[in-house]
C-alpha cells in the first residue's frame, strides 16, 4: 500500500495496487462530431481539427470544428427546447432529478473510459483522471459574506432620493462604502443626504457624492481601476456603456436597472374599472417617466372599445398644473430633450396610423409639460409600440387569445415588469409563468416593496435590486475550508 501521502494520487494511495483501476485499451475514439439536438453532426464548414495526446505528441483523433453556423444550429436546437411547451419547460423537476440520476450512473458505467479518454487528451495521471473526488477527509467549511469594497453608484433623474437610497442602503448595509453620482439635471436630494450621513455620525469616507455629467464623472466611474462594484440605473443605450467600460477596465461587478416596453394583458374576465384606474397609474405616473411604465397595454377583443371609451373618461380627471400645489396630479417633463423625444413619438403615432383618442401635444407654449396622451389601435410594428418613451403616452392594441398576447408581450427586447388582469386565478398563474419580466403584477401596478426584489430579464438589466437578492449583488462570499484531523 502507497504511503499516505508519498504520491499525489489523492484517493489511490491508499489503495492496494491489485485493485487499482486500469485504463481501457482504445482502438479509435468513438464521438468526435458536433452533438446537436441529440444527434452527430460534421462541421458546416466540413473542416476539423486534430487533438493531441501530450504525452506523446501524436494525434489522437480528429475533432469535427464548429464555427459560428454551427453554433447558430445549436442556439436554435437550444432555444426549440426550451419553447414554453417543450418536453423539456413541461417536465417536473423529479423527473429533471431523475435524469440527472440516470446521467450520473452512466457517467459511473463508463468511468474508466472516461479516465482514459481524459488521460490521453490533458497528460493527467490516469489515477488522478480517475479520482478526481477526496472522498474519506473531513472538512469544515464556513462562508464569509464580505463587503465587495469601492461601490460605485450612478443614479438617474426620475426618481433620485429613490434610486439613491435602493443603492446605498444594501452597500452600506453590507459594509462597503459608496461614491455616487447623481444625474445632473436632479443632484440636490443626493447632496442633502451628504449631510445628512456626516450628522448621522458615518466615519469620513463612507458615503463620497460627487454631482457631475454621465460622459465625464459617470464614465470615469465606470471604468476607475480602484471602483470594485459599480450600479447603475437609466438607459439601456448607457448602461452598455458602463458594462463595456467595467470589461475593459477591472471587470467590476456590475448591476443594471435599464428600460423597459412594460406589456399589461387585459382579459375580458377581469375587473374593467379597476384594470382601467391601475393601468392608467402605471402609465401617467410620474409624468410616465417610469422605466416600469405600462406602455403596451393589450385588452381583449370583447372588451377593447369599452376599456378604451373608460381610459379617456379616467384620462379626464388628470389636473396638470404647479407640481407644488397639492391639488396637482401631473407636472412638466425633466427637460427639453426628454419633452422633444416624447413629441416625437407622439408624432410618429400619429404618423403610423394610430388612432389617438386623447391628449396628443404639449400643454401651451414654451413648456416642458405635456398633455397625457391615449393612442389606440396601435400595431406591434410602430415605433410607440416598440420604444421606450418615458413620457405620458397610453398605447391600447387589441388581441384575441392568450397563446397570441403572450407571444407579443414576450416579443420585445425588454423584460422589465409586466401586468396581468383577469379574476381567474388559474390564468393569472399560468400567464405571469410565461412572461419574461423581472416582474409580473397580477391586478395591481407599480407595487413594488423593499422586501421584494426587483430587475430586469433581458435588455432591461442584470441582477436585482431590493429585498434579500440585493445583498448578495453588495457582497462577496469566501470560501474558508478547515482540514480536521480529529474526526469522528
Ligand atoms: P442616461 O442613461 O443618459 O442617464 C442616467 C444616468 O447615467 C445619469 O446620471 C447620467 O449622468 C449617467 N450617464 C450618462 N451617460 C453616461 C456615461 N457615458 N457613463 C456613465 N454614466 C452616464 O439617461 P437620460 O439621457 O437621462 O435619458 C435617456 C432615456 O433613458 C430616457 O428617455 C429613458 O428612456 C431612459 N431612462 C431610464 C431610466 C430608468 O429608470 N431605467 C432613468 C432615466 C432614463
Ligand atoms: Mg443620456
Amino acid at each position: 500500500m502507497a504511503q499516505r501521502g508519498t504520491t499525489r494520487n489523492g484517493v489511490a494511495d491508499k489503495i492496494p495496487a491489485s485493485d487499482l483501476p486500469q485504463p481501457v485499451k482504445i482502438q479509435q475514439v468513438r464521438y468526435t462530431k458536433i452533438f446537436i439536438n441529440n444527434e452527430w453532426h460534421t462541421s458546416a464548414s466540413g473542416r476539423t481539427f486534430p487533438t493531441r495526446n501530450p504525452a506523446t505528441g501524436d494525434t489522437i483523433c480528429e475533432v469535427q470544428e464548429a464555427d459560428k453556423e454551427d453554433v447558430d444550429k445549436a442556439v436554435a436546437a437550444a432555444k426549440a427546447a426550451m419553447q414554453l411547451d417543450s418536453a423539456w419547460r413541461k417536465m417536473e423537476p423529479p423527473r429533471r432529478g431523475r435524469l440527472l440520476h440516470k446521467l450520473a450512473d452512466l457517467v459511473e458505467r463508463d468511468r474508466k473510459l472516461l479516465a482514459t479518454l481524459e488521460t490521453l487528451d490533458t497528460g493527467k495521471p490516469f489515477l488522478q483522471a480517475f479520482f478526481t473526488d477526496l472522498e474519506d477527509e473531513t472538512y469544515l467549511c464556513l462562508t464569509r459574506h464580505e463587503p465587495i469594497g469601492i461601490c460605485g453608484a450612478i443614479i438617474p433623474w426620475n426618481f433620485p432620493l429613490l434610486m439613491l437610497m435602493w443603492k446605498l442602503a444594501p452597500a452600506l448595509s453590507c459594509g462597503n462604502t459608496v461614491v455616487i453620482k447623481p444625474a445632473e439635471q436632479t443632484p440636490l436630494t443626493a447632496l442633502h443626504i451628504g449631510s445628512l450621513i456626516k450628522e448621522a455620525g458615518f466615519p469620513p469616507g463612507v458615503v463620497n457624492i460627487i454631482p457631475g455629467f454621465g460622459s465625464t464623472a459617470g464614465a470615469a466611474i465606470a471604468s476607475h481601476e480602484g471602483i470594485d462594484k459599480v450600479a447603475f440605473t437609466g438607459s439601456t443605450e448607457v448602461g452598455q456603456l458602463i458594462k463595456e467600460a467595467a470589461a475593459k477596465s477591472n471587470l467590476k461587478r456590475v448591476t443594471l436597472e435599464l428600460g423597459g416596453k412594460n406589456p399589461c394583458i387585459v382579459f375580458a374576465d377581469c375587473d374593467l374599472q379597476m384594470a382601467v384606474e391601475e393601468i392608467q397609474k402605471g402609465a401617467f405616473y410620474n409624468q410616465g417617466q417610469c422605466c416600469t411604465a405600462a406602455s403596451r397595454v393589450f385588452v381583449q377583443d370583447r372588451i377593447y372599445e369599452e376599456f378604451v371609451r373608460r381610459s379617456i373618461e379616467n384620462a379626464k380627471k388628470i389636473v396638470i398644473g404647479d407640481p407644488l400645489d397639492p391639488q396637482t396630479t401631473h407636472g412638466p417633463q425633466i427637460d427639453q430633450q426628454q419633452f422633444e423625444k416624447i413629441i416625437g413619438l407622439i408624432e410618429s403615432g400619429k404618423k403610423e396610423g394610430a388612432k389617438l383618442e386623447y391628449g396628443g401635444g404639449a400643454v401651451g407654449e414654451k413648456s416642458l409639460f405635456i398633455h397625457p396622451t391615449i393612442f389606440s389601435e396601435v400595431k406591434d410594428s410602430m415605433r410607440i409600440a416598440k420604444e421606450e418613451i418615458f413620457g405620458p403616452v397610453l398605447c391600447i392594441f387589441s388581441f384575441k387569445s392568450k397563446q397570441e398576447v403572450i407571444e407579443r408581450a414576450n416579443n420585445s427586447q425588454y423584460g422589465l415588469v409586466s401586468a396581468v388582469f383577469t379574476t381567474s386565478m388559474d390564468r393569472a398563474l399560468s400567464v405571469s409563468g410565461a412572461l419574461e419580466t423581472g416582474t409580473v403584477w397580477i391586478n395591481c401596478y407599480n407595487a413594488m416593496h423593499v422586501q421584494t426584489p426587483f430587475g430586469g430579464y433581458k435588455m432591461s438589466g442584470n441582477g436585482r435590486e431590493l429585498g434579500e437578492y440585493a445583498l448578495a449583488e453588495y457582497s462577496e462570499v469566501k470560501t474558508v475550508t478547515f482540514k480536521m484531523n480529529d474526526s469522528m
